[in-house]
């Protein structure tokens, strides 16, 4: 499509301390699309062209967090809550920056309609922005997660986990199993699998027969969507279909080896209710 012919335009990005080289090509508004460099302020998401211009606006910046609400803390760890139709331009940045890090997404100028999550590291300053999900207000195929990013300067250290893990809990509190907006990308589905097949693998070495649990039982324990938990177990080769069944194979599930644990939220610590 037209926007994939493009040319990259900003090369650079840094927000707070951390600098990042960009991936791809960004709509950003014309005053900041021959910037070869963007200077991002790490708590209201505002663009400066200059380092200069950067110092002046944290002088008098209010902001030490992102708007909206904090609904989860622990240690270092925060999310807050944005609504994309109160802090328009705080989520409208917030694509314009994660366009940067993925190829095929059209991006949504509209944000409205969804919700923001988004992850910070926590200190004596203030909550700075490690990464964020997005969220529809109102999903009909189901989504739970529409666009999902870790700055690269925070990546493989386990704060996608984080974020895929935080956007089941609230599936849970919600009560319905949703899945991740496709076509996901392919650190996307890196991501999604290495999450997926530790959860399900987790899940099973607690079972002690195959007989006791369905997939229907999975879902309802993990809010993934069935089809999810199908093709992760086809991946990890632990259930086969027999006579109109699936039947997962719990032998082999204890000799797999799967990948580092991430980071995890603790689910006692959301504060949270859905909306209707
Ligand atoms: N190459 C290979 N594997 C990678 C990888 C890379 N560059 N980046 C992440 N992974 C794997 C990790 O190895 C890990 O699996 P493991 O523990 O089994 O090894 C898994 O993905 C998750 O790692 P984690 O550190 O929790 O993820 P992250 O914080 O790096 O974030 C994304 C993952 C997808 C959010 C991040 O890569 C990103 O923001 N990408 C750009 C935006 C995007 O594509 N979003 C998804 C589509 S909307
Ligand atoms: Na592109």
């Amino acid at each position: 499509h037209e926007e994939a012919t493009k040319v990259k335009n900003v090369d650079q990005i840094q927000i707070g301390k951390w600098e990042m080289e960009t991936w791809y090509y960004s709509p950003f508004p014309p005053e900041y699309s021959d910037c070869r460099k963007l200077f991002i302020c790490e708590f209201c998401l505002k663009f400066m062209r200059t380092e200069e211009a950067l110092g002046r606006h944290l002088k008098r910046c209010p902001h030490l967090h992102p708007p909206g609400i904090e609904i989860y803390r622990k240690d270092k760890v925060s999310v807050y809550e944005v609504d994309g139709a109160k802090n328009r331009m705080y989520c409208q940045n917030m694509c314009y920056i994660a366009k940067l890090f993925l190829d095929h997404k059209t991006l949504y100028y509209d944000v409205n309609p969804f919700w923001f999550y988004v992850m910070c590291e926590v200190d004596s300053v203030g909550a700075r922005i490690v990464g964020y999900f997005s969220k529809e207000k109102h999903s009909e195929e189901d989504y739970n997660v529409a666009c999902i990013l870790t700055l690269p300067s925070h990546q493989r250290k386990g704060y996608g986990k984080f974020l895929i893990d935080f956007s089941y809990e609230l599936s849970k509190i919600e009560q319905k199993p949703g899945s991740p907006e496709k076509p996901l990308s392919d650190l996307g589905l890196l991501g999604y699998r290495s999450y997926w097949s530790q959860i399900l693998v987790e899940l099973l070495r607690g079972e002690r027969t195959s007989s006791a649990i369905s997939i229907q039982d999975i879902c309802e324990r993990t809010m993934m969507k069935t089809e999810d938990i199908i093709a992760t177990l086809q991946v990890l080769d632990i259930i086969q279909y027999y006579e109109g069944q699936h039947i997962i194979d719990l032998r082999r599930v204890n000799n797999l080896k799967i990948g580092n644990r991430g980071l995890r939220c603790d689910p006692s610590l959301i504060k949270w209710t859905p909306k209707s």
